[in-house]
């Protein structure tokens, strides 16, 4: 049988950016800056629900090489409660890695700092049980029913009890009429509800999800952008890789990696406006022709 990814489980987190378009930070100007985001995000909870706002990742100079490379080069990154966060990059640029740094999956190099208030290297097991990550991959069983791989899934978490926590993700992410039907004869659509539902089961607080519309119909990723929108209302964090425009307007904020260095972060808006670009995908085509003569030989 297929193994698992092990998808695991968060909490805590700064102040909010509270002008119109907020601001984009380029490579370039400092290195140092907090990303901020406006509140361009249709949604976007009111100020009065954001006063007592912490940092749900608040982690500085994560770093980690391969056979001498350092495919992560000290990345801050600084995420408020209920924030939706898109993580772009270029293929192989860093995000999977950072991504599983930050769940506590993989060993930084280098790197301070907190997820959900934890120090995420030191509590590492504590940070994998709070928080939700999706892998890039399908990653469940594919010859166990919905059903069958949400228990799984709530037995290792030892839920206490697993039949309501089931019965509810069934019903959350629409699968009840589909619980019987085997993962692998779902298509990719329901496959990432799967997805979905079995990275939320233990109610995790922060949601790493590595690029979970990958290959999926435009309906069905409208629907997991609502979804991911009612999350953050209810005050999950949400960090989320894709090579989507679209959905990366759909964030409060952006992080842009290449070359495992942050180029960018901000609100679309400002990171359009900061690079002189006609749109995000003209802004990304530029931070990375720039990136390269920068970094491509490192
Ligand atoms: N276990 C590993 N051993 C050696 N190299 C690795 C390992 N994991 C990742 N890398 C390398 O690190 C770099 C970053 O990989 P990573 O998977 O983080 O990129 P990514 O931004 O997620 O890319 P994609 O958009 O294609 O998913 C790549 O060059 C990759 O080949
Ligand atoms: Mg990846």
């Amino acid at each position: 049988m297929k193994s698992p990814s092990p998808s695991l489980a968060s909490l805590n987190a700064g102040a909010r950016d509270r002008s119109p378009e907020g601001t984009a930070m380029l490579a370039g100007s400092t290195g140092k800056h907090i990303a901020r985001a406006g509140l361009g995000r249709p949604g976007a909870r009111p100020e009065h629900q954001t006063e007592r706002a912490t940092l749900a990742v608040d982690v500085k100079a994560l770093s980690k090489s391969y056979a001498g490379r350092k495919v992560v080069a000290e990345v801050d990154l600084q995420i408020a409660t209920g924030r939706i966060v898109g993580f772009l990059g270029p293929n192989g640029s860093g995000k999977t890695t950072s991504l599983r740094m930050l769940c506590g999956l993989l060993t930084p190099d280098a790197g301070e700092g907190r997820v959900l208030g934890l120090d995420f290297r030191r509590q590492a097991a504590e940070v994998k049980r709070r928080v939700g990550y999706m892998t890039q991959k399908f990653g469940l069983y594919e010859d166990l029913s919905i059903r069958e791989n949400l228990d799984f899934v709530a037995r290792l978490f030892s839920m206490p009890d697993r039949r309501a926590a089931v019965d509810g993700a069934l019903e959350r992410l629409g699968l009840a009429t589909r619980q019987k039907q085997l993962a692998g004869t779902l298509s990719g659509g329901w496959k990432q509800r799967l997805a979905l539902a079995a990275c939320l089961l233990h109610q995790p607080m922060l949601l790493l999800l590595d690029e979970p519309t990958a290959g999926v119909d435009p309906k069905a990723r409208r629907e997991f952008w609502d979804q991911i929108h009612q999350l953050a209302r209810e005050g999950i964090t949400v960090l989320v890789s894709t090579h989507y425009m679209d959905e990366a307007e759909r964030c409060d904020e952006l992080v842009y990696i290449a070359y495992g260095h942050v180029l960018a972060r901000g609100t679309a808006a400002a990171i359009v406006r900061e690079a002189g670009a006609r749109d995000l995908e003209d802004a990304f085509v530029r931070l990375v022709d720039q990136a390269t003569d920068n970094f491509a030989a490192t």
